[in-house]
């Protein structure tokens, strides 16, 4: 059923008949969740469309909800903000997209009118941001509502894999901007990502764009360093077992590295960054931190470094869809397991003990 819609009008939810109901995974405050009957999300403003969902995941950041450590995620939110699906419904001021197209739901929603849109910047999208799955309902459930859908979806085209383009939603363009741009990654450079999880193996799969001529991949999990090393690492440190920093010092000749990629979040890793960067070199956090870190001005200020952080803008999406579809990057083999939606509470517990379960990215399908 079209809703019909008015540009620049904005129709309140409860005005809308609800269409029916569909299967959701709904957030109920720290350590409770449950996988429930919700109402079928309806266009609120003409930029809107309704996505009936394919494939979704988990993303770290998830856990981090389900321990309570974003407060901005409310009792009652549907969560998840990857995934792809085929257009249900569109508002009428939706131009790029109609009903039964295939697209890739983007973590960040954004205008591409605002000031920080016009800059490249969509994470600070002034009517968007990192808000699905957040404070707005997100997409572990059978359909979801992407407000400014022009901008915020892109199309799948034919003959694509559509669960490896799942991994384009957030954890490729998170590893690619946050790590591999901001740390300016160049051929012949060593680079180090500190956390082997989805996030920095995408840093690890995107930073070879480039040809540095060593990367070292940092973690505690065993089972996380040997598919870094299948997906390109030169060396791999484990830090549960042996000394990180001087690990790596001997592995770089007393240098450092020119590059540390943080892809962690906790105070430990990002002191290791700072303790293996060579002087000019680039620390580039990814990590969402909830403690405060000692920044070590007393040795890092005549060392020329750089540091810099970021949250994901998705603005490379295109692009690394293109590497995707020429098998540059092969981003399915981030894929570990595989449920139904209605498998999600099995699919938290497989992912939420990913060291037991030698979990990755769990795909399930709606
Ligand atoms: N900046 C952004 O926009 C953005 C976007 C998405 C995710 N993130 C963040 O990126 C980080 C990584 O995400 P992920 O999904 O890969 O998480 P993850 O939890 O799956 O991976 C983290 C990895 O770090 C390892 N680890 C833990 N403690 C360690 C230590 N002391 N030393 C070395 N390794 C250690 C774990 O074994 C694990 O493999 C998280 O903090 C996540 O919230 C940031
Ligand atoms: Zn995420
Ligand atoms: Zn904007």
């Amino acid at each position: 059923m079209e809703t019909l819609v008015h540009p620049g009008e904005t129709i309140p939810e409860k005005n809308l008949p609800a269409l029916g109901t569909m299967k959701a995974l709904v957030f109920h405050g720290p350590g409770k969740k449950s996988f429930e009957d919700k109402p079928i999300p309806t266009i609120k403003a003409p930029t809107d469309a309704i996505v009936k969902i394919l494939k979704t995941t988990i993303c770290g950041t998830d856990l981090h909800i389900m321990k309570g450590d974003v407060p901005t995620v409310t009792d009652g939110r549907i969560i998840g903000h990857e995934g792809v699906g085929i257009i249900d419904q569109v508002g009428s001021g939706v131009t790029n997209f109609k009903n039964g197209d295939h697209v890739i739901i983007s973590c960040i929603t954004s205008c591409g009118k605002c000031e920080y849109c016009k800059r490249g910047m969509y994470s600070h999208c002034t009517d968007g941001g990192w808000i699905l799955g957040n404070t707005i309902d997100g997409t572990q459930a059978e359909y979801v509502r992407i407000p400014h859908a022009d901008n915020s979806l892109y199309p799948i085209p034919a003959g694509a894999d559509e669960e490896a383009l799942v991994m384009l939603s957030d954890i490729l363009p998170t590893g690619y901007e946050c790590g591999v741009l901001n740390g300016q990654v160049k051929p012949g450079d060593v680079v180090a990502i500190v956390g082997a999880g989805p996030v920095g193996l995408a840093a690890l799969l995107t930073a070879q764009f480039y040809s540095p001529a060593e990367i070292i991949m940092i973690d505690q999990d065993d089972n996380r360093l040997e598919v870094a090393k299948k997906f390109g690492a030169t060396k791999t440190v484990n830090s549960a077992t042996v000394n990180g920093v001087e690990t790596v010092m001997v592995l770089t000749d007393g240098k450092g590295v020119d590059v540390a990629i943080e892809a962690v979040g906790i105070p430990a890793t990002f002191d290791m960054c700072q303790s293996i960067i060579a002087p000019g070199g680039h620390i580039a956090n990814i990590g969402v931190h909830g403690k405060s870190v000692t920044l070590h001005l007393e040795t890092l200020w005549s060392q020329n470094v750089t540091i810099t952080t970021r949250l994901v803008d998705t603005v490379t999406t295109p692009l690394l869809l293109k590497t995707v579809q020429s098998k540059k990057i092969e981003p399915n083999n981030l894929i570990t397991h595989h449920f139904r939606l209605d498998q999600v509470m099995e699919a938290y517990e497989t992912f939420g003990n990913a060291a037991k379960e030698r979990a990755l990215k769990v795909i399930m399908t709606a």
